[in-house]
């Protein structure tokens, strides 16, 4: 069963890794010819983009993680926009974006990585997020803690700040939201609604004022995740991801001693009063409000 975690997580950082030696390979390859040439393809509008890159990668993807795992399912972010749906069931699945920041990547920003999460009877349950441009590995498995591993060494529990330091409101927070791909103008009036309430100056600046520090947009919902989940970012707020875009994402988070919610209400001035609840399907599929929320407690041990 999925349950026993090890070998499964092994074989998939092993995947991660030959996903990200292709991923840098796209991007030496993408940097060096001429932008008629780059492959670069829209998909639903002129900024949701897609290149070779991706579907090479997700192709990578489907065949190393469905020779390992043939009983598994797969929901990968490139086939499923060639039509390739498979509902989600309780069964174990794979739910992968192969290049997880494609934007980054095509502007040789190195903000870029692989993420692979393993979902089974609908919660993610494992979780992987590979940058290869840094080398940094982000793992996690239910009830077995959350590791960043930096240059192939030695893997640190996350949070990495120790002890974890509690969110108790967004005064001085550092906050990652993102703009995503939908650009009508009523997404985009809620999008600047809430980045003003998250970042914006309830007590008109004055000296003593409880402000959050700033807002990040770092292009990738997945490292968005292992900022969180690292401590350096201490929330991310997000409209409309996708599954494959948070996925290894949110079980590393939660591994970490985070927080996520479908709720949007926490865009309230009391945060410390909401009640947060799990990731549900309807909040994985649905595309609805997630919010990622830093330290919440110490995490348990395992
Ligand atoms: C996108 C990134 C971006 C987020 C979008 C995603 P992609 O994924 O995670 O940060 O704002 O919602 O779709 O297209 O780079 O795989």
């Amino acid at each position: 069963t999925p349950t026993e975690y090890k070998p499964i997580l092994d074989f998939i950082v092993t995947v991660a890794r030959k996903a990200g030696a292709l991923i840098l390979e796209g991007s030496a390859a993408i940097q060096t010819v001429s932008s008629q040439e780059t492959g670069v393809n829209e998909k639903k509008n002129s900024v949701d983009l897609v290149t070779e890159y991706d579907v090479r990668v997700e192709e990578l993807l489907l065949k190393e993680l469905k020779n390992g795992y043939p009983n598994f399912k797969f929901i990968g972010e490139e086939s499923y926009s060639a039509g390739k749906r498979e509902p989600l069931t309780d069964d174990p699945t794979f739910c992968v974006d192969p290049i997880d920041g494609t934007t980054n990547f095509v502007h040789g920003i190195p903000f870029v990585c692989v993420s692979i999460g393993v979902i089974y009877e609908r919660r993610p349950i494992i979780g992987v997020i590979y940058n290869p441009f840094l080398d940094h590995l982000y793992t996690a498995a239910k009830s077995h803690g959350a590791y960043l591993t930096r240059n192939n060494g030695t893997p640190q529990r996350l949070p990495l700040a120790s002890p974890p330091k509690p969110l108790s409101s967004l005064h001085g927070a550092v906050i990652g939201v993102e703009w995503g791909s939908e650009r009508s103008s009523e997404s985009m009036a809620g999008k600047s609604s809430s980045f003003v309430k998250l970042a914006g100056d309830p007590e008109r600046g004055v000296p003593g004022g409880k402000m959050a520090h700033s807002l990040r947009s770092f292009g990738s919902g997945a490292l968005n995740c292992a900022m969180v989940a690292q401590g350096a970012l201490d929330m991310y707020w997000e409209i409309g991801c996708w599954p494959w875009d948070v996925s290894a994402g949110i079980i590393i988070v939660q591994e970490a001693g985070g927080i996520i919610t479908g709720s949007h209400k926490v865009l309230s001035d009391t945060i410390n009063a909401e009640q947060f609840g799990d990731v549900t399907e309807d909040i994985l599929f649905g595309r609805k409000y997630l919010l990622i929320r830093g330290i919440a407690d110490t995490p348990t041990e395992s």
